[in-house]
């Protein structure tokens, strides 16, 4: 009877100290990164001038895992946290994920494109 009262107070204590952790993790995977605080991420320009850099071949290419979707102000926020959506930008622009072996690869595994 003690050693099963021990037990589950182990038991309690791991779950304790990895909830918080457990919890944490999963709040910032996944997540969008905002946008850097420079000019060539502010809000007011057009999805495909994003794609110059980020696109496939671009100075930063978007990582495998990322979402299938070129509409970037719909996610990804501000410096300073706030979300800018476009109203109809289009998920899908010329030089977007569509193009992108790496990305378009990933919907073909998933099934259909989102
Ligand atoms: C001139 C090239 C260039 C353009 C244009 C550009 N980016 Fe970037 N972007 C970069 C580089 C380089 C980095 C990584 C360095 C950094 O974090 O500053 C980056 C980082 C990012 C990040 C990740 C920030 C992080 O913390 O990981 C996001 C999201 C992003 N860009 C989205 C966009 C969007 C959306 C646009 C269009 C509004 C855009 N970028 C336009 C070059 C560019
Ligand atoms: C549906 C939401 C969504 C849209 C739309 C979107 N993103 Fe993202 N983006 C994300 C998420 C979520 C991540 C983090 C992915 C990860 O951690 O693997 C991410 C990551 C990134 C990164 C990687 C940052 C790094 O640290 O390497 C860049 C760059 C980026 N996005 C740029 C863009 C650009 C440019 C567009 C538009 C052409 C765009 N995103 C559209 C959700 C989105």
């Amino acid at each position: 009877m003690a050693a099963m009262r021990s037990r589950a107070r182990l038991f309690a204590w791991v779950v304790g100290l990895a909830a918080p952790v457990a919890i944490g993790v999963w709040a910032t995977s996944g997540k969008p990164p905002r946008l850097p605080a420079d000019r060539d991420h502010a809000v007011a320009q057009a999805e495909s001038k994003c794609l110059g850099c980020h696109t496939r071949s671009g100075a930063h290419p978007r990582p495998a895992d990322h979402p299938l979707r070129d509409d970037c102000f719909s996610c990804h926020r501000d410096a300073r946290g706030e979300l800018h959506p476009r109203p109809g930008a289009p998920t899908s622009v010329p030089g977007g994920w569509r193009d992108d072996p790496l990305l378009a690869g990933s919907a073909a595994t998933k099934g259909a494109g989102r």
